[in-house]
């Protein structure tokens, strides 16, 4: 029988529409369509299952946290501006009781003051960040790794 794959849930919050374009002295060059092409492949290799998602309404992302809380084993989010704030996608990521690691593009500790601080981070395995979009294939990489260890 063949063996079943470890699912992952992506999640791209507000404004990661626009990578590519959108200030890229912080978040490079890359497209977020090609870093979701990388995400992928990346899983391929690991034999892991991806669903990928972007959506610049908080609402969406708590619904697609939801929606996955049983398809999913693990999370992998980039939360845009929320992580500064929202105490719902905490919520929603606290409630469905998986494995999240955080992920940004920039490192959000050499930038303004208020990206030092993440509401999300405390209830995270771990963040990734100033990594471009390595952070997500890192990310996945580290779940796989953690999956290992665990069966
Ligand atoms: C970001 C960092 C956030 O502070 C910012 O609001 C973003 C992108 C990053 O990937 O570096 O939208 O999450």
């Amino acid at each position: 029988m063949a063996e079943t794959s470890y699912k992952v849930l992506v999640l791209h919050g507000p404004n990661l529409n626009l990578v590519g374009f959108r200030e890229p002295e912080f978040y490079g060059r890359k497209l977020l369509e090609n870093i979701d092409e990388e995400i992928k492949e990346e899983a391929k290799r690991l034999n892991l299952e991806v669903r990928i998602l972007q959506s610049n309404s908080e609402g969406i992302l708590i619904d697609a946290i939801h929606e996955h809380r049983r398809w999913a084993e693990a999370i992998i989010v980039n939360p845009g501006g929320l992580t500064h704030y929202s105490i719902a996608l905490r919520d929603a990521l606290t409630a469905v009781r998986l494995p999240v690691i955080e992920v940004h593009l920039s490192n959000v500790h050499a930038r303004e003051e208020f990206r030092r601080h993440s509401v999300i981070a405390p209830i995270t395995l771990g963040q990734i960040v100033g990594l471009g979009s390595h952070g997500y294939t890192l990310a996945l990489q580290a779940l796989k790794k953690l999956q290992e260890e665990v069966v």
